[in-house]
């Protein structure tokens, strides 16, 4: 029989994906119920505050919530809210608890939704990038969903799990996971110096407001993590292999000292992509992730080939299984943006909605 109770949804981050997502769940209402995919926004939190009604936020508490944000306060300001920690009260089996935060701190209430038997998604790469041993039972509970963690709203983890479960072995995958540092490839490739790219796809708004985050690699490293762990290689952030593109000496300078100083990197940029050139190869921060580890870094890459032909900021991802050889099973499209990836969390929402009312 059909549970005709809403599910539950908690969204724990309401910046630029969480209110997107709002957005999208509020505009699909009539489409859902048309479904009979019942589902009520029940929770809303930022780093301080709790919005919270087990009966379903009214819209216009909603509306309230969006208010408090574009006037850059904290829910925490508004007369209803609770301390966030407060949000353990509200797991149950009939809840969905929605990550859509960037910060390393939610493993604790993501483990207390686990106890609860509640449904969880992910936008958040961080939890699933602690140790093995802290987070192994996360990626084996029957109710976690997290496609928007790599690649946004590509299906890349619904397509990798899909192929393992229907009895194919992977040999490796390899990506590109950053639609900033593919966008900083294509300007290299066209001529431009590496410090012009960088401050154009700053002034365009690619980049984290410090670059270097994007520059570092971490990033990357983390979305490969998640490829790794997903395909059942249980790999180590401290075990990878992550090459960065800005030099060690300017990690501690500030975000302004960093932009004017690193035109230092011009000559080296220019000569790797010469060299390349001459190759018929071009530029592309790619990550590679088999069983015996994970590489991620600049590679050259022959020009005509799919990877080499990717344009701008989109994701590449080709999976090379013993079914899909020689010719990978591949993925691409844009890997970034509010739109796809509140997209990409509101699937997973839909399709966990689904199993929990199959459940009952
Ligand atoms: N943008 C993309 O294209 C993209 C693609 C894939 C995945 N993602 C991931 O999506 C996530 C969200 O990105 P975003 O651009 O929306 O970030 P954002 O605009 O910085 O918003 C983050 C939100 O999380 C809240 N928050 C921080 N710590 C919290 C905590 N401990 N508990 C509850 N809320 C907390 C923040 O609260 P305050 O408002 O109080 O600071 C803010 O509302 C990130 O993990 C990002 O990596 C983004």
């Amino acid at each position: 029989m059909k549970n005709r109770n809403p599910i539950k949804l908690i969204i724990f981050g309401f910046g630029k994906i969480g209110r997107e997502l709002v957005k999208q769940i509020l505009d699909a209402e009539t489409q859902l119920e048309k479904e009979s995919l019942l589902v009520s926004i029940t929770g809303l939190a930022d780093s301080q505050g709790l919005l919270v009604d087990p009966g379903g936020l009214t819209p216009q508490q909603i509306e309230a919530a969006f208010t408090q944000k574009q006037q850059s306060r904290s829910l925490h300001e508004m007369i209803s809210a609770l301390n966030r920690d407060r949000v353990s009260h509200y797991l149950d089996s009939n809840t969905i608890l929605i990550d859509t935060t960037a910060s390393q701190e939610t493993l604790p209430v993501l483990k207390e939704a686990m106890a609860a038997e509640a449904g969880i998604v992910l936008a958040n790469k961080f939890p699933l990038c602690q140790s093995w041993a802290d987070v192994q039972d996360l990626f084996t509970y029957p109710r976690l969903k997290y496609e928007a963690t790599v690649g946004a709203g590509l299906p890349v983890i619904a397509a990798l799990k899909s192929l393992l479960a229907s009895g194919d072995e992977l040999d490796s995958i390899v990506g590109c996971l950053s639609g900033t540092l593919g966008y900083l490839c294509s300007r290299l490739e066209k001529g431009l110096a590496y410090s012009a790219a960088i401050q154009e796809a700053c002034d365009l708004g690619f980049t984290e407001p410090d670059p270097r985050q994007d520059l570092s690699g971490m990033d990357v490293a983390r979305k490969a993590i998640i490829l790794s762990r997903t395909a059942g290689f249980p790999v180590e952030l401290a075990d990878i292999a992550v090459e960065s593109l800005y030099p060690e000496a300017l990690k501690t300078v500030s975000v302004s000292d960093f932009l004017q100083s690193v035109s230092q990197e011009d000559g080296r940029y220019t000569k790797l992509v010469k060299q390349a050139s001459d190759k018929q190869k071009v530029p592309r921060y790619a990550a590679q992730i088999t069983a015996e580890g994970i590489r991620v870094g600049l590679s050259m890459i022959e020009k005509t080939s799919p990877m080499g032909s990717l344009k701008g900021t989109d994701n590449y991802i080709a999976l090379h299984t013993r079914r899909y050889s020689p010719s990978p099973l591949v993925i691409s499209g844009p890997g970034a943006g509010n739109e796809v990836t509140a997209a990409g969390v509101f699937s997973d929402i839909i399709r966990l909605t689904k199993e929990m009312n199959g459940r009952r």
